[in-house]
């Protein structure tokens, strides 16, 4: 079934319990977090005082997307706040087998994290066989309620195919610009989690799981 990962970077901060127990009733999501850390992108978010406690008011996975210079840091840092999948930029790491092998021990989920710019093929092989999931970046990291970028379908095909070839266990993962126009045709080309915040985080809290649904094909709600 499609994973859906509402990112609470888009969410009310004044309210983050509330806003995150609206999400509650709904099936088969992962609770995204974007953390940033002014450096790798150019904007600032939370970090583990934010993050440490959020096991305690929710039973679903979450999902930390780290945008930062140094996930070497937050591989070890994060290790006790019960995060279910860690994911890291390519770009922001020499060692990506290594860092894997060490974040497996550690988290049950690890995945990783190219930008738009960044080619399916720079991703070495050994990471393609060992890693939980690919997520692509569909906007430039940094900020929420950008515009969907349409070439991100090339990678989502070409890591489809090679996931089908060589049986990698990869989930294939898609950040940025996600909404009920884009959700289905995504999920056909290969996607199995959608990350939306803006989408999700717009209307009022008690309308979150019918976004969060709108954006599962079809196929699932059978
Ligand atoms: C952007 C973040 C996204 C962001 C998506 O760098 O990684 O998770 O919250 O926001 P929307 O869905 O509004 O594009
Ligand atoms: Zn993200």
């Amino acid at each position: 079934m499609t994973i859906i990962s509402p990112s609470i970077l888009s969410c009310d901060f004044l309210n983050i319990e509330s806003e995150v127990k609206a999400l509650a009733t709904c099936q088969n999501i992962w609770i995204h977090l974007d953390i940033m850390d002014s450096h790798f992108v150019p904007n600032l978010t939370f970090g583990g005082p934010v993050v440490k406690n959020l096991h305690k008011i929710t039973k679903h996975p979450l999902d930390a997307h780290f945008m930062v210079t140094n996930p070497e840091f937050f591989l070890d840092d994060f290790k006790n706040y019960k995060i279910h999948n860690f994911t890291f930029h390519l770009e922001a790491c020499h060692d990506p087998v290594d860092f894997i092998i060490k974040g497996k021990k550690l988290y049950p989920s690890l995945g990783i994290s190219i930008k738009p710019k960044t080619p399916v093929s720079q991703i070495p092989k050994d990471v393609l066989a060992k890693t939980d999931l690919i997520l692509i970046m569909s906007v430039e990291p940094g900020f929420g309620g950008q515009k969907f970028m349409e070439d991100s379908f090339n990678k989502i095909k070409d890591l489809d195919q090679l996931r089908k070839k060589n049986n990698y266990h990869y989930q294939i993962q898609i950040d940025g610009g996600i909404s009920n126009l884009n959700a289905k045709e995504l999920t056909r080309a290969g996607v199995d989690n959608l990350v939306a915040g803006s989408y999700i985080f717009s209307g009022s809290p008690q309308n979150y799981p019918q976004m969060v649904e709108s954006l599962r094909p079809k196929i699932d709600l059978e």
